[in-house]
């Protein structure tokens, strides 16, 4: 009989297994014993996780007994060639990744970035960082004032610029700007490709834990408070900071296409500054997003723009009670027209920059109110960057 033949070739493959002289009625109990198991084995492994324990268990032991000096070389290959002696799964590579360089496609690195902890605790001394991103087309002309803002702060920051794809920054290796460039794409102002870009900034930036808040910024941006104030007004918000409002006019709701409809009805439709400032939480779920993202790419073509809708329509339909609803970054529309105004030279006094620091207004922040209302302030053209530098000590205070 086949059964009992397998019972026997199994009898004298496994050592120590009982002897041929055994009693039929034993090696019936056991020929039950093995379908028993058996039985059991295939049950138990149609489960995924029981499955993984099994074949780790099956790993660990072809480790240890089956080919031990060739499992040995193909951990020493990994040692040696890919990871140039370093050890392959240091915390120290994972936690502060040297290199910004990477060559991972967007949707690798989108789902890189969505990864999240499950335990609360972390095994290192994590002081929670401010990642500033900036997206910018060339040089960034205010580069001299935030160098001034960062200088002192090392660990509490980290810097990522979303420049023209290969383009360099030219400045020095002492720089915090050195090297902080990640793998950028063309971008054409006002459609998708620039929320793509600021996902991309997102995720490069959500690949370091220790950043906490993100905040976008352009090359016309500038800090109008010391490091100090903005780390402390950021890492203390309960909320993030993402414009978004029901703009009824042609400019808000005249944006919104059916398509959209039922994912997303107009009633939903909001619309803000595309400068954003958010906190790690909803910066994942933000580059987890596929779903809505995709209805964005879809129909939100010109004169719609995914850069002012996607974010803040997303936001106040899942996620509002988390959002400030106001931006941190100060912008004067007052002139009207497309575009908001730009100061030169000419506009930069002592007077000006106080007012944009507070003008009397109180804001809320967390359950409270704040005479601090705004961070940092656009547009700025390169010419007003020294009568700028000349304000940071007696107005700025940096
Ligand atoms: C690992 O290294 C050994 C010896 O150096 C080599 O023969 C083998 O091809 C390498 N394997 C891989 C996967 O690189
Ligand atoms: C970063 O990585 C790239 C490609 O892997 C390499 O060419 C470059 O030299 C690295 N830079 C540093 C500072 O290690
Ligand atoms: C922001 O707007 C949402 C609605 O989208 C609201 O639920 C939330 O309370 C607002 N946040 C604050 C701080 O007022
Ligand atoms: C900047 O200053 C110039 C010259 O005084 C003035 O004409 C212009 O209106 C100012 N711009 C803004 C946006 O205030
Ligand atoms: C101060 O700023 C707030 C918020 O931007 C604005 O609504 C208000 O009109 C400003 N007040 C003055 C006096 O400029
Ligand atoms: C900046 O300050 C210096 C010295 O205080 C002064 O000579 C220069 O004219 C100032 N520049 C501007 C643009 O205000």
């Amino acid at each position: 009989m086949a059964r009992s033949k397998g019972e026997r070739d199994d009898q004298e493959k496994s050592p120590g297994s009982i002897t041929k002289d055994s009693t039929i009625g034993l090696s019936r109990l056991i020929s039950v014993l093995i379908i028993f198991v058996v039985g059991v084995v295939i049950g138990l492994t149609s489960s995924s996780h029981i499955n993984r324990y099994f074949s780790l268990q099956a790993g660990q032991f072809y480790n240890n007994y089956a080919l031990a000096p060739m499992s040995d070389t193909s951990v020493r290959n990994c040692t040696i060639v890919n990871c140039e002696r370093e050890d392959c799964l240091s915390m120290e590579s994972f936690l502060h990744p040297k290199n910004l360089t990477h060559s991972m496609s967007d949707n690798e690195l989108f789902w890189r970035a969505s990864m999240v902890p499950k335990k609360e605790e972390y095994p290192y001394s994590r002081v929670p960082k401010v990642a500033f991103m900036f997206l910018t087309r060339g040089p960034l002309p205010m580069l001299p004032l935030w160098e001034r803002f960062f200088e002192g702060h090392g660990k509490l920051f980290s810097i990522y610029v979303h420049a023209l794809p290969g383009y360099e920054l030219d400045v020095s290796s002492t720089s915090p700007f050195y090297r902080r460039e990640i793998p950028s794409q063309h971008v054409e102002w006002g459609t998708v490709s620039l929320a793509d870009a600021e996902r991309r900034l997102l995720s490069n930036a959500l690949l370091d834990f220790s950043n906490e808040r993100f905040v976008l910024l352009s090359e016309s941006c500038i800090p109008v408070y010391d490091f100090s104030t903005v780390y402390k007004y950021l890492i203390g918000s309960a909320h993030s900071f993402v414009q978004s409002y029901d703009d009824p006019s042609r400019y808000g709701r005249g944006r919104y296409s059916r398509w959209m409809k039922p994912d997303i009805r107009l009633s939903d439709w909001r619309k803000g500054s595309q400068w954003f400032e958010i906190n790690r939480n909803l910066a994942t779920i933000t580059v987890s997003d596929t779903k809505y993202y995709t209805i964005f790419r879809r129909y939100c073509k010109p004169a719609c723009y995914p850069d002012e809708h996607y974010l803040p329509t997303f936001l106040h339909m899942f996620y509002g009670s988390l959002n400030a609803n106001r931006t941190v970054t100060w912008v004067d529309w007052s002139l009207g027209g497309p575009h908001p105004a730009t100061f030169d030279k000419a506009n930069i006094t002592e007077s000006f920059i106080q007012s944009i620091r507070n003008n009397g207004t109180l804001c809320s922040y967390n359950s409270g109110e704040t005479p601090v209302c705004y961070l940092f302030a656009r547009k700025f053209a390169p010419s007003a960057l020294e009568p700028l530098l000349n304000l940071t000590k007696s107005i700025m205070k940096f």
